[in-house]
C-alpha cells in the first residue's frame, strides 16, 4: 500500500531513506532548510521543498532525519530542536493523525523527552492523541547509503503504541533483514548509540595494539585477522554483553595488566587496556558491595525472623 511520507533534513540519510521508500513506490516529499540541497534533490525528478505543509495531507509518516552534531561532550541539537518545531507547527495546520519517527541518532530520552515536548509545544497537541510518535534510527553507512538502506541487516522500530509499530513495519519490512520491536523509544536510541560506540571501541582496540606491534616490528593484518576469528569475544554474538557482570578468573586479570607493564617496558601507553582495568576493577567493586549489602541484608532477616520466632513461639524447621 502507498504510503505518505515526509523526510525532513534531506541529507545524507534522509535522501537514502527517501529514495529508499520512493524506489518502493510510497510517495515521499524532501524538506530541507538549505535551498542548494533543495534544488539538488528536485534535480534527481523528486518532490523537495524548503518548508512542510501538511495542511492539505492525508495521514502519513514523518521521518526526522535532521543533523545532531557533537560540540565538544556534547550533543548539539539546536538544528534538531528547530527542524522538529517547524514538524509541530505544520502538525497544528493538520486534520490527519500523522506518526513523527526520530530516524536521527540522539542521546536516550530524545524522542520522549525533547521531541514530544517540542511537538506539544509548536502544535498544541498531545503526543499519542493529535499525533503519534516512534522512533527507528539509522544504521547505514555514509559510503553506501542508499545500498545499505535499501538492504538492511537490522531494523529497529520503537513506540509506546502497538498501531505505530505496525504502521512502520509495513513500510520497512519489505526491505529485508531482522527486524526487532520495542515498545520504549529510549531502547532504541540506546542501540544505535552503542552499536555506534561499540564500533568505535573496537576500531580503537586495534589502533592500540597496532601501536604496540609497530614498536615490536610485527604486521598487525595477519594477527588481527586471526584473533577476529579465535577470539570467543569476536565470534560468538552472546560472549561478554551481559551488563553487571565482571570479568573474573586467572587469565584475564593477569593477562590484561601484565600486558599494560609489558607495553609500558616498550615504551606505548595503551590507555584503553588501562581503562578496560579500570573499568572491570570499579564494576568488580560494585558487584562485591552489592553481594556484602544482601548478605547483610539476608543475615539481618535471619535475625527479624528468628527474633520473630522466639516471640510467637515459632522455629525454623531445617
Ligand atoms: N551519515 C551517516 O552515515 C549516518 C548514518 C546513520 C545515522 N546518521 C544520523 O542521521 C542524522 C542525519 O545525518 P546526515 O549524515 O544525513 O546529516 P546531513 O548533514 O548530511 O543532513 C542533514 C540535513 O538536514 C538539513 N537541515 C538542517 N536543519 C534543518 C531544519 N531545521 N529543517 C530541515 N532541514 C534541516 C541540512 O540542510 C542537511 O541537508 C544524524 O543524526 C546522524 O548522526 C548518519
Amino acid at each position: 500500500m502507498k504510503t505518505r511520507i515526509f523526510i525532513v533534513g534531506s541529507g545524507v540519510v534522509g535522501a537514502a531513506t527517501g529514495e529508499g521508500f520512493l524506489k518502493a513506490g510510497h510517495d515521499v516529499t524532501f524538506v530541507d532548510i538549505s535551498e542548494v540541497r533543495v534544488r539538488e534533490l528536485r534535480d534527481r525528478g523528486w518532490d523537495a521543498r524548503t518548508t512542510i505543509d501538511l495542511a492539505d495531507e492525508p495521514e502519513s509518516l514523518i521521518f526526522l532525519t535532521l543533523p545532531t552534531p557533537n560540540d565538544g561532550h556534547r550533543y548539539d541539537l539546536s538544528a534538531f530542536s528547530a527542524g522538529t518545531a517547524s514538524v509541530g507547527e505544520a502538525l497544528a495546520g493538520s486534520a490527519a493523525r500523522h506518526v513523527v519517527v526520530v530516524r536521527s541518532t540522539v542521546p536516550p530520552g530524545t524522542t520522549e523527552g525533547l521531541v514530544k515536548n517540542t511537538l506539544e509545544e509548536h502544535s498544541g497537541m498531545k503526543a499519542d492523541e493529535g499525533f503519534g510518535l516512534a522512533s527507528n534510527p539509522e544504521f547505514l553507512r555514509a559510503v553506501s547509503a542508499a545500498e545499505d538502506f535499501a538492504n538492511p541487516w537490522m531494523t529497529i522500530i520503537a513506540s509506546r503504541d502497538p498501531q505505530n509499530v505496525e504502521r512502520l513495519r509495513a513500510v520497512l519490512a519489505p526491505f529485508g533483514g531482522e527486524l526487532r520491536t520495542f515498545s520504549n523509544p529510549a531502547e532504541a536510541e540506546f542501540i544505535k548509540s552503542a552499536h555506534n560506540i561499540y564500533n568505535a571501541t573496537k576500531i580503537s582496540f586495534w589502533n592500540e595494539m597496532w601501536l604496540v606491534a609497530q614498536q615490536l616490528g610485527l604486521d598487525l593484518d595477519p594477527i588481527a585477522a586471526t584473533v577476529a576469528r579465535s577470539a570467543e569475544g569476536s565470534i560468538n554474538p552472546e560472549y561478554g554483553i551481559r551488563g553487571g557482570a565482571p570479568y573474573g578468573g586467572v587469565c584475564l586479570p593477569k593477562d590484561t595488566q601484565g600486558f599494560l607493564g609489558f607495553a609500558d617496558t616498550v615504551g606505548v601507553d595503551m590507555p584503553l587496556l588501562s581503562a578496560v582495568v579500570e573499568v572491570n576493577d570499579r564494576l568488580a567493586a560494585i558487584v562485591d558491595h552489592e553481594v556484602e549489602t544482601a548478605a547483610h541484608a539476608d543475615a539481618g532477616d535471619l535475625r527479624e525472623q528468628s527474633m520473630a520466632a522466639t516471640t510467637t513461639g515459632q522455629r525454623e524447621s531445617a
